[in-house]
């Protein structure tokens, strides 16, 4: 009778301890094929270093290349919701003639009973249990001989495997080490490709607060320090978030000091291309491309935050919360004080929709007197406050 082993688990990523159990199974002339599980998880429960399941799912096949007898099935991620392993069992069941292996480690056996419907999991499979040398045998017997005694049938495995775990794959990762001796190298080639696991790379605000201090001016540190606290207190009045609202004003700036033949190589880096007016516009080049500095360089991966930055100087139509108190406060913070600052601090205190007409109009009015263009999205949002009188 066929022999089929589900190997499941979240793979994330696939590393050498899986590959070597994988090509272990597949060389047992017992074994007629392996199966691959990758578990679908909410991002919300599993955290942000959790690789999307597209990029988990490549992972598998590209490892899975390797080994004749294997393949990946992706039921659990297609299936999405009830991605519990008695759902997987049962469609296994339903699908095909024989009782497949259930792959489990030692951490498996010892929660499978907090597992949903865990006592029919143990009629709809066998398991393939896998004691991993320097594991506690004692433990490891003694989980077995209780699943055994609830009815399952098992079947051990001894190996020996590589200490290595995802998490040190994704640490490794994101802190820009080789990932050499932890995954292959197919699968570091592809981390490095896909920019997965830079998570835990996120700066500390005082970090950011070193990073721009570096890169500005006294004055535009200043002007930063002082955006970033007027957006968290139009944040806190016009229910944003705060945090948020901090960040996008301390990094606003970021490339504002730095020279446009300079800002123009990291757009070709970023592979930002700018249209003919921005180009002659080097005044716009600190947030087209300053966004994609934030994300790409300090690793900010908050969307919001990327195009608050984005759209700080020239707005835009339909702009989200965030957007607009970035926007404003770059017009009211306290370091501030061109012709007309009282009016626009009156208006920011009014509501969001004054101020941003009267932020508009001085923003199209004093690149009219420079006789400079306007910026497309200026316009739009111009038009959107002047002609709609809407927000
Ligand atoms: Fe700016
Ligand atoms: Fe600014």
């Amino acid at each position: 009778m066929s022999k089929t082993v589900l190997f499941g688990g979240t793979f994330n990523p696939p590393h050498l301890g899986h590959e070597r159990l994988l090509g272990a199974i597949c060389e047992r002339k017992d074994v007629d094929r392996v199966l691959l599980v990758p578990t679908f998880k909410p991002v919300h429960k599993a955290g942000r270093d959790l690789a999307p399941s597209a990029d988990r799912l490549n992972m598998c096949r590209k490892i899975c290349e390797k080994f004749r007898k294997a393949s990946v099935w992706d039921t659990e991620l297609t299936r999405k919701t009830k991605s519990y392993t008695y759902y997987t069992l049962l469609q296994y069941r339903e699908e095909n003639d024989d009782v497949p292996y259930f792959l489990m480690g030692a951490d498996m056996l010892v929660t499978l009973s907090t597992w949903y419907e865990w006592q029919k999991i143990l009629k709809l499979c066998r398991i393939l249990a896998v004691f991993r040398e320097g594991e506690n045998r004692e433990e490891f017997d003694r989980d077995c001989e209780k699943l055994r005694a609830a009815g399952a049938e098992i079947e051990i495995m001894n190996i020996t495997l590589p200490d290595i775990s995802s998490t040190d794959v994704r640490r490794a990762a994101a802190e820009g080490n080789s990932l050499r001796g932890l995954v292959s190298p197919v699968i570091e080639e592809y981390i490095s490709a896909h920019k997965l696991y830079k998570g835990a790379k996120d700066m500390t605000t005082e970090q950011y607060k070193e990073h721009i201090k570096a890169r500005l001016s006294e004055k535009r540190y200043f002007h930063s320090l002082c955006v970033a606290e007027e957006a968290v207190r139009l944040a806190d009045r016009y229910g944003a978030n705060g945090e948020k609202a901090y960040i996008a004003g301390l990094l606003h700036d970021v490339l504002k000091d730095t020279p446009p033949e300079e800002q123009l190589k990291f757009a070709k880096q970023f592979g930002i291309i700018l249209s003919d007016l921005e180009l002659n516009a080097p005044k716009l080049y600190h947030s087209i491309i300053g966004s994609a500095y934030v994300k790409e360089v300090l690793g900010v991966r908050d969307p919001e935050i990327i195009s608050a930055i984005r759209c700080h100087t020239t707005a835009k139509a339909n702009m989200t919360l965030l957007e607009k108190i970035l926007y404003l406060a770059d017009y009211t913070s306290r370091d501030r004080d061109y012709d007309g600052v009282e009016e626009m601090r009156a208006a920011v205190e009014k509501d969001l929709s004054s101020a941003m007409r009267v932020a508009l109009k001085f923003t199209v009015e004093d690149l009219k007197a420079k006789g400079c263009p306007v910026h497309p999205d200026t316009l739009a949002a111009y038009h959107q406050y002047f002609e709609n009188e809407k927000d």
